[in-house]
């Protein structure tokens, strides 16, 4: 036991290291046990002290009881490190009713669904009803009923997806005009939106699959300025007042007279040679149109000489693109999630 204080040393060093790495109360209580209870580490030196000469003894005691002390304050440091530590964590785990909550993520209406329900809004103003109809449909809705028999080369213009023979996923929505007026006596004023389906490659212009806005109105006396009006009035609720629409010349079987429709392009207003959106003619395409052809209400039982109607049939992108000034139709179905927030952000 010579060189007492020099293990004594040793054992209170090491004791002050494992007190220093303890990461809580009971890692403490156990050090303490070990090194200063019944059974520990310094208890044992100090039994010692009965082998030793008796005029070394009271210095011994002495060295032991200061080792002791020290580490008792060892201990009780520590003990106070591992107490502010919880009370800092549960500072930082109190929950502050005071802090703003998080926002649930809301959804928004797709801007294509908003352009169509602005539409039929337009058409409900002026007492149109709003149709929906089958997307599946046999060729005679489609085709024969329309004025496009078989062998007729504007089938070809449909490259749609058949089913079966008698049986397509409708390439556009007009076979809703003759649903309309086989189950309606004139007057007949409807809107039918919905999807549509073309065997088309997808590119910035074209979907395979897409949305139509198809309206008829039949009655008594109808004529095109009738279909002009409407038609303008329209773009301008949904794309501003100062707009404009043109019609040029065009074929279709189930109308006659026939017309393409365009409204003014809405980025450029036709003054911008390279304009992304309308290529610099000032206008961007919509849809088809005319007057429903003598055969079309022959067909569902209507006098051609007693009533008379407009029909036209756009593209809902087509609109949601003049709208939003999107210059890609296939942001439309891409589910970028920002895109569409940025949309919905819009009026
Ligand atoms: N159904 C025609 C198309 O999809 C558009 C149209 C509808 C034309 C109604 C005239 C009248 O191309």
């Amino acid at each position: 036991m010579n060189d007492l204080p020099a293990s004594l040393e040793t054992v209170r060093a090491r004791f002050a290291e494992a007190a220093a790495a303890a990461s809580n109360e009971e890692t403490l209580e156990e050090l303490r046990v070990a090194y200063l209870g019944r059974s520990g580490e310094v208890t044992a030196i100090r039994r010692g002290i009965g082998r030793l000469p008796p005029p070394q003894r009271p210095g011994a005691g002495k060295a032991i009881n200061d080792a002791v002390a020290a580490m008792e304050d060892v201990l009780a440091q520590n003990r106070d490190r591992l107490a502010a530590r919880s009370a800092q964590e549960a500072l930082a785990q109190r929950i502050d009713v005071t802090f703003p909550a998080t926002r649930p993520a809301l959804g928004s209406l797709h801007p294509v669904r908003r352009i169509i329900d602005d539409a039929c809004a337009y058409f409900e103003r002026h007492g149109f009803a709003i149709v929906l109809g089958p997307e599946l449909e046999p060729d005679y809705y489609n085709f024969d009923a329309l004025n496009i028999p078989a062998e007729h080369p504007a089938r070809e213009g449909f490259d749609s997806f058949w089913i079966r023979d008698d049986l397509l996923l409708r390439p556009h929505t007009s076979p809703m005009q003759i649903r309309t007026m086989q189950r309606h006596h004139p007057p007949v004023a409807i809107v039918a939106p919905g999807k549509c389906y073309r065997r088309d490659a997808v590119d910035a212009r074209h979907l395979f699959q897409f949305h139509q806005i198809e309206g008829l109105l039949v009655a008594e006396g109808v004529h095109f300025g009738h279909l002009k009006g409407m038609l303008d009035g329209l773009c301008r609720a949904l794309f501003g007042e100062s707009q404009r629409v043109r019609f040029r010349p065009s074929f279709f079987p189930f109308t006659e007279p026939s017309a393409e429709v365009d409204t003014t392009c809405p980025k450029c207003r036709g003054e911008a040679p390279a304009c992304s959106m309308c290529g610099g003619s000032g206008w961007i395409e919509l849809g088809g149109a005319g007057m429903v052809h003598p055969n079309v209400l022959r067909e569902v039982g209507y006098d051609p000489n007693a009533v008379s109607g407009w029909a036209f049939g756009f593209g809902a992108e087509r609109l949601a693109l003049t709208r939003y000034e999107v210059d890609d139709i296939r942001r439309f179905v891409d589910g970028d999630v920002d895109f569409l927030e940025q949309l919905g952000a819009l009026a």
